[in-house]
């Protein structure tokens, strides 16, 4: 299995996201739309999974598109909108390596996604590309980890999540490394489905989400052209995301 698919958002994985974190919820849904200063710009939603912010702000007459590497998570995502007679553009894409041939008004990142983009060059190539892909004037708008351990840590894998699943059930494992002087936690991820205590399906996923300073991210985003960059309140008190803004 290479590097790439350990870290992939495969089937298992996107069944227990979307049972465990459904649509977005209104106040979520409005840190983002504060945002954004009209319904009728093109909205470009980059990591955009299955769907939970786009899907409600399709719901809400936003003009939203949105792309992910992981083919499973954007199959639940159109399979949802295609429920609800939603038919937003999605398509299949690298962050750090994309082309669009339309020009977007604003593209976002939610749920601290960035951060999964764990060294600078990464998250340099998926600025410039964004904005390559946004239109004069256009805002970019995302959230990344700002907060970390201090320490080096390692847990057990543990049972954090359980869903009845058919006539089944499907489990998450969970088991977190934290290494501090990285700025990058480790989270590996055993997801089971079984039925009448025997496994019919396993998926291992391994990724890291890294911590950045809002300095970093201003020089990096600095460097590819973008102005007006700064900080929002977004991800309410206590959470250990940051909000960027800026613009083309
Ligand atoms: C934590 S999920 C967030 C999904 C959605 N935005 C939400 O709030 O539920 C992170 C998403 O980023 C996608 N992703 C990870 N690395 C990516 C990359 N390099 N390019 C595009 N998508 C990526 C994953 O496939 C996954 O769907």
């Amino acid at each position: 299995m290479s590097d790439r698919d350990k870290s992939a958002y495969g089937k298992l994985c996107t069944l227990i996201y979307d049972l465990d974190k459904p649509l977005a919820d209104k106040q979520e849904i409005d840190s983002f739309i504060e945002h954004i200063s009209s319904a009728s710009g093109r909205i470009l939603e980059a990591m955009c999974g299955s769907g939970r912010f786009l899907i409600p702000m399709l719901k809400e007459g936003y003009c939203v598109s949105g792309f992910d590497s992981s083919a499973e998570m954007l199959k639940a995502c159109s399979e949802r909108c295609r429920e609800l007679d939603l038919h937003p553009r999605l398509f299949t894409a690298d962050v750090t390596d994309f082309n669009c041939d339309e020009k977007y008004d604003h593209v976002f990142i939610t749920a601290g996604s960035a951060s999964l983009l764990t060294t600078i060059e990464e998250l340099s190539n998926a600025f410039r590309c964004i904005f390559n892909c946004l239109a004069p004037g256009g805002n970019f708008i995302f959230t990344y980890v700002n907060r970390g351990s201090r320490e080096d840590t390692d847990s057990d894998w543990k049972e954090v999540m359980s869903y009845p699943l058919g006539r089944g059930v499907i489990s998450c494992m969970e088991k977190v490394t934290c290494h501090a002087s990285l700025r990058t936690v480790i989270y590996e991820y055993l997801y089971e489905v079984s039925e009448n205590g025997i496994i019919t399906g396993s998926e291992y996923q391994k990724l890291a989400l890294r911590t950045y300073e809002f300095s970093e991210l201003y020089t990096a985003l600095h460097d590819c052209g973008f102005r007006n960059i700064s900080e929002a309140e977004g991800c309410g008190p206590g959470s250990e995301c940051g909000m960027v803004i800026c613009r083309k």
